[in-house]
């Protein structure tokens, strides 16, 4: 396994590969943990060479406080992706991907950026995009990898690749789970004993709004979990939503023929979490 973190570096050594090989990209702001190696260990299956990039995107946090809360476990992360046989690691810092200028580019995502976290986090999808188009343009990969657990990350990532018409597959792969159905996430460290116990609840949840969508409509099962939430003492519902899978429209009515899936973020206590789930 070899580590950049120069951006002229990696380039020569992409540019060396031959032409025919495969190359797989995993972005991750680092902090690894089992649901990022689960898209690594696809994406080592599915490629000659895989490259992870570790890097926390400034431009992509809201407040400051989360930016310099982000943990940073560089060491463990370089023993882990060598233990899933990553071929290269990208760790640039951030004056080597924005120079002195620390600002993301605008985009028009049509639409996909103003829902759900676009509402709650502003800003986050133009750093999200401005990443995301600076390592594909670094790296040229043929195949990405993002997770669903970032379901609205990865649409608005098919959407930059339809735009600007670029060369790479958008692959996606599964929300991995702890053994008590919480969403893997970087931020479940920072929880608090108690928070992280009550955590499970919100699958929990996602699973009981599934089953009820069978049976009610779509303002009932809403109405069904806000009110599950009212009566928690420890997790605060920012938001819950059924929404279409493409254009992550807010439904009332289901059509058939059409994907629907539930998004949730709540907050237990710091901690921001966010999870969905295909109904
Ligand atoms: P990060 O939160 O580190 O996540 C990196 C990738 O891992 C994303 O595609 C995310 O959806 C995926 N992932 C995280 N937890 C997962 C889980 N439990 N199951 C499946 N996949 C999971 O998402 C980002 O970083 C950044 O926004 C990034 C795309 C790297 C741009 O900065």
């Amino acid at each position: 396994m070899i580590v950049y973190s120069e951006i002229t570096a990696i380039k020569k050594k992409i540019k060396s590969l031959k032409k025919d090989l495969s190359i797989g990209l995993v972005p991750t702001m680092g902090a690894l943990h089992q649901g990022h190696l689960s898209l690594i260990k696809q994406a080592v299956l599915e490629n000659d060479v895989v490259v992870v990039s570790v890097f926390v995107n400034p431009t992509q946090f809201d407040k400051k406080e989360d930016l310099d809360n982000y943990p940073n476990t560089l060491e463990n992360d370089l023993s882990l992706l060598e233990s899933v046989n990553c071929d290269i690691v990208f760790t640039p810092n951030p004056k080597e991907i924005y120079g002195n200028n620390i600002i993301s580019e605008n985009f028009d995502f049509d639409g996909l950026e103003f829902q759900m976290e676009g509402k709650f986090r502003k800003g986050h999808f133009n750093g999200v995009g401005t990443i995301v188009k600076r390592l594909f343009e670094i790296i040229t990969p043929t195949n990405a990898y993002f997770g669903e657990k970032d379901f609205q990350q990865l649409q608005i990532i098919k959407k930059l690749v339809e735009k600007f018409n670029l060369q790479v597959n958008i692959i996606p792969c599964e929300i991995f789970r702890e053994s008590d159905g919480l969403a893997m996430s970087s931020r479940n460290v920072r929880l608090t004993e108690k928070h992280r116990l009550a955590a499970p609840f919100i699958y929990k949840t996602l699973l009981n709004a599934k089953e009820l969508f069978g049976t009610k409509n779509v303002e009932e099962v809403i109405k069904w979990v806000e009110n599950e939430f009212k009566n928690h003492p420890l997790l605060e519902l920012e938001y819950f939503e059924i929404a279409d899978e493409k254009t992550l429209n807010p439904i009332k009515k289901v059509i058939s023929g059409q994907k629907y899936r539930a998004f949730i973020a709540v907050f237990a206590g710091e901690i921001r979490l966010i999870d969905n789930i295909s109904l």
